[in-house]
Parts: C-alpha cells; structure tokens; sequence
C-alpha cells in the first residue's frame, strides 16, 4: 500500500500545553494525565491554532457542557484535525439531531447487554487460545501478543467481517488516528481503501445474507425508508474504527497498570470471577486511563467555562481528563480497585454515549480476569519501552512483561 505523503504538516514539540497544546505531541501518551492535571491547576480550558482555533476543557464541568450541548456544537467533526481535512460520515458518531436517533436506533439492538452476554465464553476460550501460545515463554509484550486481539475478535463475531483481515484494520486504526490528522493524503488514502473494502462485504450480504451486523447493514432501513449507501458504508467504518484500538487500549491500560501493582493483583485473584472487586477494578480502568477523547465544532456563538467560543472553533471533549477533576472525583490520581462512587464518563455522555459499551465491558473483564489467572506474577520488564498511541484514543502499543513462571 502506498499513499502520497506530501501533504503532511510537520508540528514543533509542545513547551506550552496551556496556549499550544497538540494530542498528537509524543509526550501526550505517556504522560497525558499529568499534561491535564497542570492545565487544570492554571485554567479549565487549554487552547492552540495548530490546526486551526482548537479548544481543551480539562474540567468535568466543561466536558459535560460541551457534550450535552447539541445547539452550539455539532459532531460533523469528531476529531481536532486539520480545517481542509476530507470528510466523510459515519453516523451515528458524525451526526446531529434529528438524524442522528434513527441511526443509532438501528445499531443499539446488536449491543444489547443479552446479545452481548451470549459471547463471554467464546471470548474466554480466545483469550484462553492467546495465553497458551505464550507457553514455554519467559516474557511478552501483552499488547502485542494479547490485548489488540481481543477486540478485533468481538467486533468479528458481532458484525461478520472476517478476522483474518485483522491487520488490515490495525493498518487502517494506526494512520487514521496517529497520522491523518496532520495528514490528509492519508485520511483521503485510508478512506478510499476502507470504503473499497466494506464496499465488497456488504455487497456480498446482499447477494448471500447471513445471520450477521453486515447483513443488517446491507438492508438497513429507516422508518420504512432504505438508508443511503455511503451512510452504510460509515456505519461499518465506524465500527471498525470505534470498536477494535478502543477497547485494546483499555485492556492495554490495565494490564500495564497492574504490572506494577502487585498487591491490586493478588487481591483480584483471590476471589472469584463474580466478586464485586473484578467490577470495581475493571471499571477503575476505564476511569483512570479512559481512552477516548472526542471532538465537536462550533456552530453557533456561547462560552464554555467563561470563555466565548465562536463558529468554526473546535472543541476537545477530554473525557479521560474529565475522569481525573478533583471537582468530581475524590483523590482522582489514586487507582483504587475497590472504588464505590466511579461515574466516570469514559464512554462519553449525552446524546452519543457509547453504543458498544457492554461489549467493551465484557471484553476487558474477561480479558483481564484470563491473563491475571494465567499470570499471577507477571511484571513490567522496564529493560524495554512502553510504546503508547497519542491523540484520539489513547493506550498502550507495546507493553514488554516478564511472565513471571
Ligand atoms: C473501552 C472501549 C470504548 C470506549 C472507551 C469508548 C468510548 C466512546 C465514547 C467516548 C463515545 C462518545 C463519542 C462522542 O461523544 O462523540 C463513543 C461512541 C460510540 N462508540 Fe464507543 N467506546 C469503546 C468501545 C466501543 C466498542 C467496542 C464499540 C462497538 C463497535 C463502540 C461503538 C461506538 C459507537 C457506534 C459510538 C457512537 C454512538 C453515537 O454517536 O450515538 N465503542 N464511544
């Protein structure tokens, strides 16, 4: 695959993350929580002209208003991107109200909590299948060879695309969220292979239905009237692409979190699958290294946090950084894996409020729950590095570990 990178625009290192900040920086995946926390301590919300006027509220205050606001700000634009970027829709996540319902009326059906319960074990056995081929080793990178599997295998079971494009989709998730954004040859280029490929799956429904999402898709109808195809297309691209790194980073996250915490592990294997404890933890996870941040654009003239925004700027919903405020959360900067009050918003709030929830719920319970079984004692080998994806979803790419048997 090639693709012309001639349009790529080269970004200094950030010195200001008040006046200038860029979550495609390097130093925004290791270190994004302590980035918000600063801008916190001097204002709730950050700004930058790197690609265009792009706001950064840090405050859960702020985040909700953003996200419960759909006069003044719309989801055309779900990421801080260049202001000539392509784009192309993928409802229910690019749309606004009145559109926006229908679409994700049709999707929430397969989401279920009981068409999601149906594949915990079969999710288990994977997980299972992944930690026996580790067998014999001393060490392993538990991203790599364990957390980006898993939801490629949920999302393939659930829609009926096929897994053994699995890094097809890695490919498509890395470019669109690490290089598109300064880049729109790429987003262009991502696109077009993208739109190729759904293109011939769900032609293929069409012709040989199957009790499957694509095929759903395929014949997808609202309110008695068949659904554009391009808008088809999207709903697979969306899936792709907000169901498979997501989840991988929050399993990722907790996996590299529990490396270094011993004590949390053993606590967590000494009680059954069921215990409370494995709910709490899993959703500690998600609070403490919520991996999704969003974006809106504004399109009619308010404040946000006392300061006026106006059409065309772009606004950051930091979720993750939301998840931290100490306006809403008590001691946010201490993982606790028994914590009671946690409504975080790591699946976002409002009107687009993350529709695969239960799934990528299921799937970092039970990934966690199988790995910290099989390795009780397993470690960070802090020898080799943690690599971290930056920008809009945010996790672990690598995560070197000794096993510890
Ligand atoms: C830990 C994993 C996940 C996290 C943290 C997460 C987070 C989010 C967030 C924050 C939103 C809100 C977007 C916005 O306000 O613009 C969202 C929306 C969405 N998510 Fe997830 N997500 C996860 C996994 C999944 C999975 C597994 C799927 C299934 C394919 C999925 C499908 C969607 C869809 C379709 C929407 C759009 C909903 C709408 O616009 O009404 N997500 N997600």
């Amino acid at each position: 695959m090639s693709y012309d990178t001639s349009d790529q625009v080269e970004m200094p290192p950030v010195t200001d993350w008040v006046n200038d900040w860029d979550w495609l920086d390097d130093q925004w995946g290791p270190n994004a929580i302590e980035i918000w926390s600063s801008v916190r301590d001097q204002c709730p919300m950050a700004t930058t002209e790197r690609y265009g006027r792009a706001f950064m509220p840090v405050t859960m205050d702020a985040v909700a208003a953003v996200a419960n606001d759909t006069e003044h700000f719309s989801s055309i634009w779900v990421n801080v991107g260049r202001p000539d970027a392509p784009r192309r829709p993928a409802p229910p996540i690019t749309s606004d109200p009145p559109d926006h319902h229908g679409h994700r009326r049709l999707l929430l059906p397969s989401f279920s909590p009981k068409k999601i319960a149906v594949m915990e074990d079969e999710l288990r056995e994977f997980c299972r299948g992944l930690i026996a081929e580790l067998d014999g080793c001393a060490t392993a990178d538990a991203a790599a060879q364990y957390s980006q599997h898993i939801p490629v295998h949920g999302i393939c079971m659930l829609t009926g695309i096929p897994e053994q494009d699995a890094d097809l989709f890695r490919d498509w998730i890395h470019r669109n969220f690490q290089l598109a954004p300064r880049d729109n040859a790429v987003r262009l280029q991502v696109v077009r292979e993208m739109t190729e490929y759904i293109d011939a799956l769900l032609r293929d429904r069409l012709a040989n239905p199957a009790d499957d999402m694509l095929t759903m898709i395929a014949n997808a109808e609202i309110d008695g009237e068949p659904v554009d195809w391009e808008l088809k297309l999207g709903y697979v691209r969306l899936l792709i692409v907000a169901g498979i790194d997501t989840t991988w980073s929050a399993i990722g996250s907790g996996l590299w979190h529990f490396s270094q915490h011993p004590d949390q592990v053993a606590r967590l294997v000494a009680v059954p699958d069921d215990d409370m404890l494995w709910q709490t933890a899993s959703e500690e996870v998600l609070r403490y290294y919520a991996p999704v941040t969003m974006a809106r654009k504004v399109i009619g003239e308010t404040e946000v946090a006392g300061c006026p925004v106006h059409p065309g700027d772009q606004m950051l919903l930091t979720f993750p950084a939301a998840n931290h405020d100490p306006a809403a959360f008590e001691d946010p900067h201490v993982f606790q894996i028994d914590r009671a009050k946690n409504r975080h918003v790591a699946f976002g709030l409002g009107i687009h409020r993350c529709v695969g929830s239960n799934l990528a719920r299921l799937e970092l319970l039970v990934g966690l729950q199988e790995w910290l079984r099989a390795f009780p004692s397993y470690r960070l080998d802090t020898s080799r590095p943690t690599t971290w994806a930056n920008g809009q979803v945010r996790g672990p790419r690598n995560i070197p570990v000794l096993l510890g048997r």
